[in-house]
């Protein structure tokens, strides 16, 4: 048996819905850059990746109400959310059970025919926003504000976190960073997805696997880490190169740097960039992106390491006085249209994903039963 440890290189299936091409990144053919030039709305992208192709005006308005209808959550989910503040949780594991219990209290959550299928992405999709919002307000001991259904997803979820409409350009910006990481062929979290998508299970329950799987520092919760460590420079007044030389030292990985296919440039990074350095001069914040550059140098010319999508979002989430806690979560509210895609196309693939593993531990050992009276039932006498 060969192993490929990691699965690094291994191809496991066909996909229409993004491809990475000579470090382009494409959205069923797509180049996120032209949709980043063109303002693409989130909106847009979700049905770019579900369909596979740049909606009409007329489609785009209907799935856009679509959407809206199904922004609002219960009331027993807002209960249930409102418990989950009173534990010392970590927002991306309430998520995680929250979406869960979105397919407990969906009555159709088990159907499998097209339509319902169809209903469950818009609700996972749709309600991410608003489950998030809802959650940061509760934990500040505030009440959640219902989404209004005349604003995008972006400007609904800015609304709903103050309770006041955003300026533009802050609505512009979470739009950008939303289609940006919609989707990104098969990393960790869709391919979990995609792996409890194979076995014909609901998607619920691929949502709340991909969740947990984006929640590692390693994929999506390197963001919430990156702003850890720029505040630990920072409030520290620490040199930026004995710092990370400190790290490195310690075999420490440095996160928001590195990546498993890019090697040079991630494509997502320089549109994060630009926004970071935008809203840090408009919100007097640029001391973030000044120490972002510097991480940033240092780590090229000493490593060859490069930025990845994780960065320099991290200080543009800052810049909307987004909790750092929550940045992840921002993450999985755009990737959801990515992994509902994904789940979809696996389904009709219809081939269980099921490895091998090289084992390499003791063989044929002699079992001996522990010398114990036991009852019946299995207890200990
Ligand atoms: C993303 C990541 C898991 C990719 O891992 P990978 O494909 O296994 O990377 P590699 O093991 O090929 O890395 C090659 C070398 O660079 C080093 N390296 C990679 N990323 C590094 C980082 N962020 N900080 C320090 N060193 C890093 C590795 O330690 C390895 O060094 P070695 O050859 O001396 O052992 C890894 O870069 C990482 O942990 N990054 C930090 C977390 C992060 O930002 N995740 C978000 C990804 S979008």
């Amino acid at each position: 048996m060969e192993i490929q440890k990691g699965l690094e290189g291994v191809v496991v299936s066909e996909t229409k819905i993004s491809s990475i091409v000579e470090n382009q990144l494409l959205f069923a053919g797509v180049n996120i850059d032209d949709l980043v030039a063109e303002n693409a709305q989130f909106e847009e992208v979700i049905y770019l990746l579900w369909f596979l192709k740049i909606p009409t005006n007329q489609e785009l308005k209907t799935f856009k109400k679509e959407l809206s209808v199904q922004m609002p959550i219960s009331d027993t989910i807002i209960t249930c959310l409102k418990i989950q503040t009173r534990q010392n949780l970590h927002p991306m594991s309430v998520l995680r059970s929250t979406i869960s219990l979105l397919g407990v209290f969906d009555p159709n959550a088990e159907a499998t025919d097209e339509q319902s299928t169809y209903q469950q992405s818009l609700a996972l999709q749709a309600k991410m926003p608003t489950i998030i919002a809802a959650y940061a307000r509760l934990r500040k001991g505030l009440d959640p504000i219902p989404p209004k259904n005349n604003l995008s997803i972006a400007a609904n979820f800015l609304y709903m976190l103050t309770g006041k409409e955003a300026e533009e350009v802050q609505i512009s910006a979470m739009n950008q960073a939303l289609v940006l990481h919609a989707d990104h062929d098969l990393n960790a979290s869709t391919f979990t997805a995609r792996v409890c998508a194979s076995t014909l299970s609901d998607a619920y329950s691929c949502i709340t696997a991909a969740i947990g799987s984006l929640k590692g520092p390693l994929h999506g919760g390197a963001n919430e880490k990156v702003f850890d460590m720029l505040k630990e420079i920072d409030s520290n007044n620490l040199n930026v190169e004995e710092y990370l030389n400190r790290k490195l030292d310690r075999k420490e990985k440095v996160m928001g740097f590195g990546h498993r296919v890019y090697k040079t440039e991630d494509p997502r990074k320089k549109h994060l960039k630009k926004l970071a350095k935008e809203l840090t001069s408009i919100t007097q914040k640029e001391q973030w992106y000044f120490l972002s550059c510097q991480v940033e140098r240092y780590l090229k010319e000493t490593k060859g390491l490069i930025p990845n999508v994780d960065f320099y979002s991290a200080t543009v989430y800052h810049c909307m006085d987004i909790d750092s806690d929550l940045f992840t979560l921002i993450f999985a509210m755009s990737r959801v249209s990515g992994w509902l895609g994904h789940i979809d196309e696996q389904k009709k693939d219809d081939c269980l994903i099921r490895p091998r593993s090289h084992y390499i531990g003791p063989k044929q050992l002699e079992y001996n039963r522990i010398n114990t009276e036991l009852h019946p039932g299995g207890m200990e006498a």
